[in-house]
């Protein structure tokens, strides 16, 4: 894909091509679509990026709160987005065993009784083991200092995701 051919979408169009970019955020593709036309993929980046950046704190939790938890009930029952099971899968959370399963399942649920949203993590750039060990690094942190930390991920997953859309290295993004 190019960037001329996104500046031609319609907003159907543009709402399906990247309405996950942001997990189960299709508002996002919506408000950003309004933008066009953009110069380059970085500058749809940064359309997206801002718009997150502007919100106040209960929408930027929402975002948070539209995740499903890694290697929790979605992966189990295949209700996953196609965007986060292959994030998943790639990185090696749909092949634990049940130990391990039923570690993250507690630091999951610890991590969001003390923050009020799900711990997200760019899965596809940490291993099956840096997982759980984020997740229990990042459970004593301050909750503005998380807030920050989870919407940085939020973010990283969209570059790649975006990447993955116009078939572009994301280190070049
Ligand atoms: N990292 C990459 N994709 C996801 C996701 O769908 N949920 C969470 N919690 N982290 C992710």
């Amino acid at each position: 894909m190019d960037i001329e051919k996104v500046n031609s979408m319609d907003f159907g169009e543009f709402v399906d091509v990247f309405g996950n970019v942001i997990e189960r955020c299709p508002l996002i593709a919506a408000a950003v679509w309004s933008q066009r036309p953009f110069s380059d993929v970085e500058d749809l980046e940064k359309h997206f990026f801002a718009f997150i950046d502007a919100l106040p704190q209960s929408g930027q939790e929402g975002i948070l709160r539209c995740h499903p938890d890694l290697a929790g009930r979605e992966l189990q029952r295949g209700t996953l987005t196609a965007e986060s099971q292959r994030e998943q899968s790639g990185a090696g959370l749909t092949s634990l065993g049940a130990d391990e399963r039923l570690q993250l399942a507690e630091l999951n649920a610890q991590y969001r009784a003390r923050f009020g949203f799900p711990f997200v993590l760019a899965a596809r750039l940490s291993g099956r083991a840096a997982v759980p060990r984020e997740l229990a690094r990042r459970l004593h942190c301050p909750p503005a200092q998380e807030l920050r930390t989870a919407l940085g991920e939020v973010k990283k997953i969209g570059r790649l995701r975006l990447a993955d859309l116009f078939g572009a290295d994301p280190a070049r993004l």
